[in-house]
C-alpha cells in the first residue's frame, strides 16, 4: 500500500536523478567469480552443462572463490541490487559505496533464495506443505528471514506458489504440491512469516511471489518448457495462488521463465500490468528471473538484447535480473521514445518504493557481524527445525512395525541414511558440511545401538531401517526427470534386507512423489521423510520411536507408474468414459488411473472414525459438519478435508476440489464436530465465454481424511439475488 510521505521522497528524488541513474537502478547485478578469469555464475553453469566444468569443480570454484561486486559499476550509479551477497561484512561494505560514495546515495536492495531456511534448513516447501498448518509454515518463515537478514539480505526470492501437478517437474520440491488452495494459503503464511507488518524491522524481509504465472504446469515436466492452456484453466487452478500471496502483502513478484500461451512471462503485459496491476492493484516491485530478459531472444520473441529490454520494461518489468539488457539499452530505448519516460519512472519508483518501506534510505546497514554470528543455527531454531520436520514426513504405510520399541538392535541400510548433507535438498546454498543430521547421527547421538549393512553379510539385528530415494541434486531447478521410478540399486538393497525375513522400514528422501511400488512390496512400513532438513535424523527417530505421532497428509498423489503424469493430480476432469472395468473408458492398459497413493493421504499410530456428515445452504454460501472421533489408544493430528463436486455445470468441472481443511487435536476417545463455511465463490468457475459463474442445483460435499476417501453429504444450492453472469474477473 502507498504511503503519501514515501511517494513524496519518491517524486522528489526521481526529479534529482539523470536518466542513467534511474537505468542504473534496474539493474540488478550478481558477483563475478574472481580468479585468473572473470566469469559470470552463468557462464559457469553453461561451462557444467557442456562439460567443460565437472559440477564439483564449479560448486568448489564457486564456494571458494572470491566475488567481484563490479564496485566501479556501484560507485558510477549503475547497481540497483545485488543477487547472492551474503555476508554482512561485504554487503555493508557495498551499502557504504552505494550511500557515501554515489551521487545520490541511493542505498542497494541485496535479494537472496531464501527458500526452507537460509543457515538452520526446514523441510523443503513440498514436505512443509504436507503439515497443512499456516502457523507452522509463517513461524519458519520468520526463523529463516531472521537468520537471512542478519547476512544482510534484504529480500526473498520466495514464496514460490507454482501449483504443481506433475512430480517428473523438479520444482514441484519448491512448491506446496498440485491444489491451488493449498498453494495460495502457503504463500500467504510465508509473506506474513517474511515481511511482519513492519518490513523496517531489521530482521524482517521482502517476500518476492514466483513464477508469475503457471511455471508449475510446464509441458512433459520438463523444466522452462512452454505452458498452453485455456483461459478458464489459468483463471481457476493456477492464478488464485499468486492472487492470494500478492493479496497478502507480497512486496515484489517474480514473472516466470516459460512461455504463455506463446508469450514469454518477462514480456506479458496481460499478466504484468493487466493482471498484477491493474486487476489485483499490486504496487510493489517486479524483477525477472534471472536472465530471463536475454533469453526472449532464445524464445524467438525478441530481436536481440535491445528489443528484449523494450518489451520487457513496457510489459512492466522493474528490475531486471542479471541479464544487463536495461543497463545496456534502456537509456537510448528512452530517447528514442520506444520507452516513455514515464514507464520508466514508474519501474525506479517501485524499486525506490520498496528500498523506503525497507527502511534503508534512513537505515542502510541492518545487521553486523557480531549479530550474524548470533542469529544462526540457534538451539530454538533447531529445535522448530526439528518439530517442522516431524510434522512433514509423511506415514504411507505401516503393518504394524511402527512404532519401533525401544532397545531393538537396528540394521541400518542405504547412502542417505549416513548422509547429513544430503538431507537439505534443493536450494539450500550456505549450509556448511556437518550442519545437518543423517539417520545415523540421530541414533548416535541418543546412543542407540546399530549395525551398518555392507556389501558383506548382513548383520544380525531385529529391524532394518533403510533410506532410498533422491540425492539434494536429484529435485529442484533444472532437475527434472523422465522417470520417477526408484532406482535400481535401491530395490536391489529392499529385496535383499526383506530376503532376510526380518523386518523392513524404508524410509523414502526425495524432492517430489516416486513410484514405491517396490518397497510398498519389500517394507512393512514406509516414511516419506523428503528432504527433512537440518534436524532430518532426530526427526525421523521421533517418529519411527513413536515419540511424536506422524500427522502429515500428502500434497500431491504418488504415481503407481510414471506414465500417469500429467494426469495423476486429485481435482482432473471429468470425462465421457470415465475408468472403469469396461475396455473403452478412460485408463491404461499397464498401469492403474489411481495414484498409488491419493492427495490427502497419510497414516497415523491411532485411528479416526468419521460420521454424522451434513451440509446446508447459508446466506454466504455452504456450511458443512462432520463429526471426528480417535478410537485408538494415541493422542493424535487429523487434518479433515472438505472436497465439493459439482455435478452438472455449464463447462466441464473437477471430480471434485479442496473447498477448506482443518486440523484438529484429538486425544484417545475424544471426538470433535468439526465445521465448514465455503464461500459461495469457491463454487465459482468460468463459463465458455468467461463469465465467473456461481450455478445453482445440486452440489455435492465430501468430507473425509484425504482425496478418496470420503462422506458426502448433498445441498440444492439456490443462489439468492446472483447477478446476472456478465462479469469477466473473479469477485
Ligand atoms: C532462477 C530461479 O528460477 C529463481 O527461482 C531464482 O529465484 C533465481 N534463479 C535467482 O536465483
Amino acid at each position: 500500500m502507498k504511503h503519501p510521505e514515501i511517494e513524496k521522497r519518491i517524486k522528489d528524488l526521481l526529479g534529482k536523478m539523470t536518466l542513467e541513474e534511474k537505468v542504473g537502478q534496474l539493474h540488478q547485478a550478481g558477483g563475478s567469480i574472481v580468479g585468473a578469469f572473470d566469469l559470470s555464475l552463468e557462464e559457469i553453469l553453461t561451462m557444467v552443462q557442456d562439460g567443460r566444468m565437472t559440477e564439483e569443480e564449479a560448486h568448489k570454484m564457486i564456494s571458494e572463490a572470491k566475488r567481484d561486486w563490479h564496485e566501479d559499476d556501484l560507485r558510477a550509479g549503475r547497481i540497483g541490487s545485488y543477487l547472492g551477497l551474503v555476508g554482512s561484512e561485504e554487503m555493508n561494505r557495498m551499502q557504504h559505496i552505494a550511500v557515501e560514495e554515489t551521487r545520490l546515495g541511493i542505498p542497494l536492495i541485496n535479494g537472496f533464495d531464501v527458500i526452507h531456511g537460509f543457515r538452520t534448513i526446514t523441510p523443503i516447501p513440498l514436505a512443509e506443505s504436507c503439515a497443512w498448518d499456516m502457523d507452522l509454515w509463517e513461524h519458519t518463515a520468520r526463523m529463516s528471514a531472521e537468520e537471512a537478514a542478519a547476512a544482510g539480505i534484504h529480500m526473498t526470492f520466495s514464496p514460490m506458489v507454482d501449483v504443481s501437478k506433475d512430480p517428473r517437474w523438479g520444482r514441484i520440491a519448491e512448491s506446496a504440491g498440485e491444489d491451488a488452495l493449498l498453494n495460495g494459503l502457503y504463500g500467504e503464511a510465508k509473506v506474513k512469516g517474511y515481511q511482519t507488518d513492519d518490513l523496517a524491522r531489521h530482521d524482517a524481509l521482502a517476500a518476492c511471489v514466483k513464477h508469475f504465472a503457471a511455471y508449475g504446469a510446464a509441458e512433459g515436466g520438463r523444466d522452462y518448457n512452454r505452458v498452453d492452456m485455456s483461459p478458464q484453466r489459468f483463471e481457476e487452478e493456477y492464478l488464485p495462488s499468486y492472487e492470494r500471496a500478492v493479496k497478502a502483502g507480497a512486496r515484489a513478484v517474480m514473472p516466470a521463465f516459460n512461455d504463455l500461451s506463446g508469450v514469454p512471462c518477462s514480456v506479458n503485459k496481460k499478466l504484468l500490468t493487466d493482471i498484477l496491476r491493474k486487476r489485483w492493484g499490486f504496487d510493489g516491485m517486479t524483477i525477472s528471473d534471472a536472465n530471463a530478459i536475454a533469453e526472449c531472444i532464445n524464445h524467438g520473441i525478441a530481436a536481440d538484447r535491445r528489443d528484449a529490454a523494450r518489451q520487457a520494461l513496457n510489459a512492466g518489468m522493474d528490475m531486471d535480473m542479471t541479464s544487463g539488457c536495461f543497463l545496456d539499452h534502456v537509456k537510448e530505448l528512452v530517447e528514442t521514445d520506444e520507452v516513455s519516460m514515464e514507464r520508466l519512472d514508474e519501474a525506479v519508483g517501485d524499486i525506490l518504493r520498496l528500498k523506503f518501506e525497507l527502511g534503508l534510505f534512513d537505515d542502510p546497514y541492518r545487521s553486523d557481524a557480531e549479530r550474524e554470528k548470533a542469529a544462526m543455527l540457534t538451539p530454538a531454531h533447531r529445535a522448530l527445525a526439528r518439530e517442522a520436520a516431524r510434522k512433514s514426513m509423511v506415514l504411507l504405510k505401516n503393518d504394524g512395525l511402527l512404532p519401533l520399541k525401544e532397545g531393538l538392535r537396528i540394521g541400518l541400510a542405504g547412502a542417505l541414511a549416513s548422509d547429513g548433507d544430503e538431507m537439505c535438498g534443493t536450494w539450500a546454498g550456505i549450509v556448511q558440511p556437518g550442519d545437518c543430521r543423517s539417520i545415523r547421527d540421530g541414533l548416535e547421538v541418543e546412543q542407540i545401538s546399530y549395525d551398518r549393512v555392507t556389501e558383506g553379510p548382513l548383520p544380525d539385528c531385529d529391524v532394518f531401517l533403510c533410506a532410498i530415494g533422491e540425492g539434494k541434486n536429484e529435485s529442484g531447478e533444472a532437475a527434472s526427470r523422465a522417470s520417477l521410478e526408484l532406482r535400481d540399486e535401491d530395490i536391489a538393497l529392499l529385496k535383499r534386507l526383506k530376503a532376510s525375513g526380518k523386518p523392513v522400514v524404508a524410509v523414502v528422501f526425495a524432492g517430489r512423489p516416486l513410484c514405491l511400488g517396490p518397497a510398498i512390496e519389500c517394507a512393512g512400513a514406509i516414511l516419506m521423510a523428503w528432504h527433512p532438513g537440518t534436524e532430518a535424523g532426530p526427526a525421523i527417530l521421533d517418529l519411527l520411536f513413536g515419540r511424536a505421532n506422524p500427522s502429515a497428509r500428502l500434497t500431491a498423489g504418488f504415481p503407481a507408474a510414471t506414465g500417469q503424469c500429467p494426469s495423476l493430480y486429485y481435482d482432473h476432469i471429468r470425462t465421457g468414459r470415465p475408468a472403469g472395468k469396461f475396455k473403452y473408458t478412460s485408463k491404461y492398459l499397464d498401469a492403474p488411473v489411481e495414484p498409488l497413493f491419493p492427495f490427502g493421504f497419510g497414516l497415523s499410530y491411532t485411528d479416526y472414525q468419521y460420521s454424522d456428515i451434513s451440509a446446508s445452504q447459508t446466506k454466504d454460501g455452504i456450511h458443512a459438519e462432520i463429526t471426528v472421533q480417535n478410537t485408538g489408544d494415541r493422542a493424535g493430528d487429523e487434518i479433515v478435508q472438505c472436497y465439493f463436486r459439482d455435478p452438472v455445470a455449464r463447462r466441464v468441472r473437477p471430480v471434485r476440489k479442496l473447498a477448506a481443511f482443518e486440523k484438529i487435536a484429538l486425544r484417545p476417545g475424544e471426538s470433535k464436530r468439526v465445521s465448514f463455511d465455503i464461500p459461495d465463490t469457491a463454487l465459482g468457475y468460468f463459463d465458455p465465454d468467461m463469465n465467473f459463474i456461481i450455478d445453482d442445483g445440486l452440489i455435492e460435499i465430501h468430507i473425509g481424511a484425504n482425496a478418496r476417501d470420503t462422506l458426502r453429504a448433498d445441498v440444492n444450492f439456490i443462489r439468492e439475488n446472483q447477478a446476472p453472469a456478465a462479469n469477466t474477473s473473479r469477485p
